[in-house]
């Protein structure tokens, strides 16, 4: 089945097409700037070209940077507070014309890297993290996934964690690697603390430069990098989108 996944982010939102059997994009990714603002309206017109230029009538998941509880979003920290309520398929179907899943953005990644990626045979508590704009969470038991968890908004030392150990305030603060390192590594003991998983698969576009952080963690959970990196939002949206 062709689906078309749209990973929505703080920064860019990712686009493609995916042949739901093999996991593959079967179009070129598309990654365009988050429209400023943020908010459904200017959303809605990136996502409807986007749509029209992948497919004129495959079915479409979304990832959404934000807890989505059945379909209702309940915050949405990176991008405008009006998305707060929304409900989510009816919105996002009427904008598209076409039948939509909607999910958070990180359980998209999880379950991608589950089925196709560097979670295939992890039993266990497996957490994926995505390292971001934000620091999203995904949680699963003997792979079943247990939705919206928000790992990233622990407080560590007074502080949001994502604020600290996501992607963005590495650039944003012009940290060194050993310096924001640092941060992950307190950051992720911190959640092993809470979760003990058996592995943590990191993921996120930051991951592409792994070997510059990797052998500076300490952490008890082995680490995987996860493997389908700027792809895994896109995949797993489509992913959630043929199983509902
Ligand atoms: C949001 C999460 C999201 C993560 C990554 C966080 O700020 O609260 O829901 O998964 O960013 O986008």
């Amino acid at each position: 089945m062709k689906v078309i996944g749209l990973d929505i982010g703080g920064t860019a939102v990712k686009a493609g097409l995916v042949d739901t059997t093999t996991g593959s994009l079967v179009s070129a990714r598309r990654r365009v700037p988050t429209p400023p603002g943020g908010g459904p309206n200017e959303m809605a017109v990136v996502l409807a070209s986007l749509v029209a230029e992948l497919s004129p009538d495959a079915p479409v998941g979304i990832g959404f940077p934000g807890p989505v509880v059945h379909g209702r979003i309940m915050a949405a920290t990176h991008l405008a507070n009006t998305w707060t309520g929304c409900d989510a398929p009816e919105f996002f179907g009427s904008v598209l014309g076409r039948r939509c899943v909607v999910l958070n953005d990180a359980d998209a990644a999880g379950i991608a890297e589950m089925r196709f990626g560097a979670g295939v045979g992890e039993t266990g508590v497996v957490l994926m993290l995505t390292l971001g704009t934000g620091i999203g969470s995904a949680l699963f038991v003997d792979g079943q996934l247990v939705p919206n968890l928000e790992f990233g908004h622990i407080e560590i030392d007074g502080a949001v964690a994502e604020d600290r150990a996501a992607a963005r305030p590495r650039e944003a603060e012009h940290l060194s690697w050993e310096e924001w390192a640092g941060r992950l590594e307190t950051y992720l003991q911190r959640v092993d603390q809470l979760v003990w998983p058996d592995v943590i698969l990191l993921g996120g576009e930051i991951t592409v430069e792994a070997n510059r952080f990797l052998p500076l963690l300490d952490v008890r959970p082995r680490i995987v990098i996860a493997r389908l990196r700027n792809a895994a939002g896109v995949v797993g949206a489509a992913l959630a989108s043929a199983c509902a």
